[in-house]
């Protein structure tokens, strides 16, 4: 009975411990999207950017997603493009049931499976979306491969509808393929998510905003590739501002002409590269670079492992920035990026800093969350040491201290105070009485990009409040307490009340 008891104690420990080491698994501790694509090929690339499932460690992301599968234009079915490494037939290596089972351990991801993408093109897409009989057929075949694989949902990647040999009525059929997909889908609670190219022309012509935003769950926005050697000269991958007030090539453009069209902020999930555009100079003794005008050759240099001309992943570029002198380092200050120089060879890409400034727009903007493509090209082996990401929120913050109504915000915003919070993250917190603000520890160590998106998101959340509290305060303040206070007071509330009203009934003021 003793010898029982001990078993049976013992066995509960064990449980209950390695239910705290499952517990640890809850996932990122703000309530933001993060959408992590996984591009399965990476696989292929030779060490150490080989990447596999096993390298995938998915505990800062809060959506995964497979790409991508393809689609058989014969019978308008989804199929898988790559048998070996997504199926377990044939001793394959079972790609779909492992990343779904990634779940077991971090039961707070959803994991969804994406259609399309570049190399598929458009006109298959094309083609299904135009008949209610092959939009049917497609849908089904949907149903029955997340079933399969259990797969919470489908991200649709047609790059792009009425593009790259689209036709005109792609628009239209895009929003009907969507509707009845979402439709098919309520039953099983599948997530529906797509996508979509942040383009100016793509934006206008491929997409009806408004009405998508009503039948996807998510939009994620592909906010890069804005430039690259198909433009003839240097730019920035994924500038946050354009080079001018003309500029669309932005995704501070992009994000506002979503915002003007339709689309809801808390659907919107913005896109982060974790990757660069590289570029070869016609004039190699150029002295100064500049954005949109410096000429380049019509193709870009390859990357050790992704091996594809004018591309390369971060963490390829992240060692060719801290090995040793002969890569430059530059900051622009227009696009918010950073490029690297050596002779003739430019790499403009986005790194820890840059990404963390994304980060604060977006928050600033109540969007959904952050998508970054792909988290296969984050610093995952750690072969590199970022020390400035955030350096703006340092900036930001030592401006913020010197207003007087600093210290009114904290107060009525219960910031916890540093001694009692303990040692968990990074936070702004109460230190000897002023608002402080707590970095990360810069430490060595793996997925340096996510780690950073993440605590960018908890600081850029945290800095909003306190903002926000602080126009509140000024606000409040400006109210005159002289005699007329009271007519002025009831002057603002009744324009309160309008402005209320009529953004509940929506109408434009
Ligand atoms: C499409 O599906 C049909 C029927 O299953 C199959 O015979 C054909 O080989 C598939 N085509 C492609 C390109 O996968
Ligand atoms: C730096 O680059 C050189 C040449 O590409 C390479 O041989 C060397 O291993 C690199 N060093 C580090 C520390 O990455
Ligand atoms: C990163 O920084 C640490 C501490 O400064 C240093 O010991 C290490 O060698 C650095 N690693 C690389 C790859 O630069």
């Amino acid at each position: 009975m003793k010898v029982l008891c001990f078993v049976l104690f013992v066995t509960a420990a064990v449980s209950v411990s390695a239910q705290t080491l499952a517990v640890k698994h809850v996932g990122p501790s703000h309530d933001k999207k993060v959408v992590c694509y996984v591009a399965t090929w990476a696989v292929y690339r030779p060490d150490p950017g080989k990447f596999s499932l096993e390298d995938l460690e998915p505990g800062l992301c809060t959506h995964l997603v497979y790409s991508f599968a393809g689609l058989n234009e014969t019978t308008n079915t989804i199929k898988s493009l790559d048998p070996w490494q997504d199926l377990e037939t044939d001793y394959g290596r079972a790609g779909y049931k492992r990343i779904v089972a990634l779940k077991d351990k971090y039961p707070h991801l959803k994991v969804t499976l994406a259609i399309g993408g570049w190399n598929e093109g458009s006109p298959r897409y094309s083609n299904m979306a135009s008949k209610a009989e092959s939009r049917d057929a497609f849908v089904k075949s949907v149903l029955l491969m997340l079933n399969n694989y259990k797969f919470d949902g489908l991200d649709l990647d047609w790059e792009y509808p009425t593009k790259r040999d689209g036709k005109p009525y792609d628009r239209e059929n895009f929003v009907l393929l969507v509707k009845e997909l979402s439709e098919a889908f309520q039953p099983y609670g599948y997530i529906l998510t797509a996508a979509l190219g942040a383009g100016k022309t793509t934006m206008e012509t491929a997409y009806d905003l408004a009405k998508l935003s009503r039948y996807l769950d998510l939009i994620h926005m592909m906010c890069y590739d804005y430039h690259g050697t198909w433009d003839g000269v240097l730019g920035a991958n994924a500038p946050l501002r354009g080079i001018n007030d003309e500029d669309t090539l932005s995704v501070e453009w992009t994000v506002e002409y979503l915002l003007s069209h339709g689309v809801s902020p808390y659907k919107m999930v913005m896109g982060l590269p974790m990757y660069g555009r590289t570029f070869i100079l016609r004039d190699p003794s150029t002295k100064v670079l500049e954005f949109g005008s410096t000429p380049v050759q019509s193709t870009g240099f390859k990357g050790p492992y992704t091996g594809e001309a004018g591309f390369m992943g971060y963490n390829e570029i992240c060692v060719a920035a801290s090995n040793g002198s002969q890569w430059e380092y530059h900051w622009h200050e227009q696009s918010e990026t950073p490029y690297i120089r050596d002779g003739e060879k430019v790499i403009a890409y986005d790194n820890g800093r840059s990404l963390a400034i994304k980060v604060k727009f977006a928050i600033d903007k109540n969007l959904g969350g952050l998508m970054v493509w792909s988290i296969d090209t984050d610093d995952f082996k750690g072969l590199c040491n970022e020390t400035d990401a955030y350096i703006d929120f340092v900036e930001r913050h030592k401006r913020m201290v010197q207003d007087p109504l600093v210290q009114k915000a904290v107060k009525t915003l219960n910031i916890p105070d540093a001694n009692l919070l303990g040692s968990r993250g990074p936070h702004y917190v109460v230190k000897d009485g002023l608002l402080s603000l707590r970095l990360p520890h810069l430490k060595y160590s793996n997925y340096a990009l996510m780690q950073t998106i993440n605590d960018a998101i908890s600081l850029a959340v945290e800095e909003k409040r306190i903002m926000d509290e602080m126009d509140r305060l000024s606000r409040d303040n400006e109210v005159p307490t002289n005699e007329d206070s009271g007519v002025n007071r009831l002057g603002v509330s009744f324009v309160c009340l309008f402005v209320c009203l009529s953004s509940v009934l929506g109408i434009k003021v």
